[in-house]
């Protein structure tokens, strides 16, 4: 408790001094699942720095462990290991219980197939300061309870959740012990963690964006504004028609993870045949110096980079022709012809790189 007590002092110190790009958060996953079949409901945690998994602890591993889901977090000594372990465990035990308990709430018979969640954690300013905390329940995938960490009592999302929320109300602690956790306990971690990860967790790729043009059989157009490749998820893609955003007319996908630790999402706008010109997409994302505007090209990008290999392939032909014409005319000497035929093809190779990069 000294030590814990410490290190916040510690890092009071060293929130004056650091400032980490744009806000951060801490959040912590617990899903409780059952279904028929299974003796005992399968218990899954996975935590989360930013739009980062850092940790993952599932009761149907044989290791019972908490483990790993980033590089950087491998650094962490055996103690910190044997924490997050001993944590997940217990957590496994509290929310078998408390999913037979709210499945009673609902008159659900045991067995079934029912889901009991919660996702807790902290956010901190790009200051390093605490900006806000949050703690809220499912069951079925539905609003269960949710703190408000204003005035410390429980928002339920239905009837059912009713009878938890006076319980919980009634005892205060509860309500302060979260608040309190939020604010230290969930802070000190998120810093830790910024500070040991920053290489990955502080790194912004910027989104690599293209704009697609698509016709339905009915003759319908339709221009798509992919994004992909950046971290964080973060990201803004609207579409405009002469500077006028076209929200209504938009059809956005909720940004997907693209499983490498990058994101993608896509915006799409439909629209007769002929006014391409007049949209324009435009994308703004933490890794980019400035918002970007793109038109759709019809000389696409596939069109350029075919025409991009067509220039080096005749430059490659080129190159043999006059390594040809060297070579014949240095028949005499062999040595030196072939040293320019070399020399020759070289250079080739070295434009056709060049053209293929800019393509
Ligand atoms: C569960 O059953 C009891 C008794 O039949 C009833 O009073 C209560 O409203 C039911 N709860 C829900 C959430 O349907
Ligand atoms: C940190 O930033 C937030 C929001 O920008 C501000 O309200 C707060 O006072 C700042 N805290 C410190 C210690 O500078």
């Amino acid at each position: 408790m000294e030590i814990y007590v410490l290190s916040l002092l510690l890092l009071g110190v060293l929130v004056l001094t650091e400032t980490w790009a744009g806000s951060h958060s801490l959040k912590y996953f617990y899903a409780a699942m059952s279904q028929p079949g299974l003796a005992k409901p399968r218990f899954i945690s996975v935590t989360y720095v930013d739009d980062q998994q850092v940790l993952s602890f599932d009761s149907d591993r044989e290791s019972q462990s908490t483990e790993p889901r980033t590089p950087w977090i491998k650094q962490e000594i055996p103690d910190y290991w044997e924490r997050e372990t001993q944590i997940s465990r217990e957590a496994t035990q509290r929310y078998r219980m408390c999913l037979q308990k709210v499945s009673s709430y609902y008159n659900h018979s045991e067995g079934g197939v029912h889901t009991y969640q919660r996702l807790s954690g902290c956010e901190v300013f790009s200051n390093g300061s605490f900006s806000r905390g949050f703690v809220q329940y499912a069951y079925d995938g539905q609003d269960y309870l949710a703190l408000d960490t204003e005035t410390l009592r429980w928002i339920a999302g239905n009837t059912g959740a009713l009878n938890n929320k006076l319980k919980w109300e009634a005892d205060q602690s509860v309500a302060k012990y979260w608040k309190g956790y939020m604010q230290e306990e969930c802070v000190y971690w998120l810093h830790r963690y910024l500070e040991n990860g920053k290489q990955t967790l502080l790194k912004t790729d910027p989104p690599y964006v293209q704009v697609t043009r698509h016709t339905s059989s009915d003759g319908k157009v339709t221009l798509r504004c992919r994004a992909q490749d950046f971290y964080p998820a973060e990201i803004s893609l609207t579409w405009l028609r002469d500077g006028e955003e076209q929200l209504q007319e938009t059809e956005l996908i909720e940004t997907r993870p693209a499983g490498d630790g990058t994101f993608q999402k896509w915006a799409a706008v439909g629209m007769l045949s002929g006014n391409e010109q007049k949209y324009t997409c435009r994308v703004q994302h933490e890794g980019l110096p400035e918002r970007l505007f793109l038109k759709w090209e019809p000389q696409s990008s596939s069109v350029g980079l075919s025409a991009g290999v067509i220039t080096a392939l005749l430059l490659l032909l080129a190159a043999v022709i006059v390594g040809v014409v060297i070579w014949r005319k240095n028949t005499s000497d062999e040595n030196r012809g072939s040293y320019i035929t070399t020399e020759s093809s070289d250079s080739a190779q070295g434009s056709d790189v060049s053209l293929t990069a800019k393509a």
